[in-house]
């Protein structure tokens, strides 16, 4: 699911962030679709998961932040939304290392897992709840 101009909120800093999201999200795409994992591969796959994780974590601080500075009435059921998402991932990330450890069949089926919720995510969260807070943004800073 590559990026497209429609995806743009028009608020600069979170478009930066939301375009490295969708690149990251791509990588675990592309890993999701291979059937082996080298010893490499299996690194990046480490790296990507880390990498993401601390993301995603300062992407939504960034937009808490503007939300709640901008008085975004839904701010709690959005919060909420980025507990879920976090808890989720908290809870991959708890497997990780025993599936890197396993067989390749367990990692397709990691990423596979990983790779569906993400763009779901991406589907229903970004694209619809963020849009939501939009209208509300009358300041970045
Ligand atoms: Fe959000």
């Amino acid at each position: 699911m590559p990026w497209q101009e429609s995806y743009e909120t028009g608020i600069t800093s979170v478009d930066l962030q939301h375009r490295r999201l969708f690149d990251r999200i791509e990588r675990v795409h592309t890993f999701a679709q291979k059937k082996e994992y080298s010893e490499k591969e299996r690194e990046e796959i480490r790296d990507i998961m880390a990498d993401l994780e601390n993301y995603v974590a300062a992407h939504f601080t960034l937009e808490e932040r503007l939300m709640q500075d901008n008085n975004y009435p839904q701010l709690e059921e959005h919060i909420r939304e980025h507990e879920k998402f976090t808890e989720k991932i908290n809870s991959l990330m708890s497997s990780l290392e025993g599936t890197l450890a396993g067989e390749d069949a367990k990692i397709n089926e990691f990423l596979q897992d990983l790779s569906h919720f993400l763009e779901n995510w991406l589907k229903g969260h970004i694209l619809v709840k963020d849009f939501a807070y939009v209208p509300y943004i009358k300041s970045e800073h």
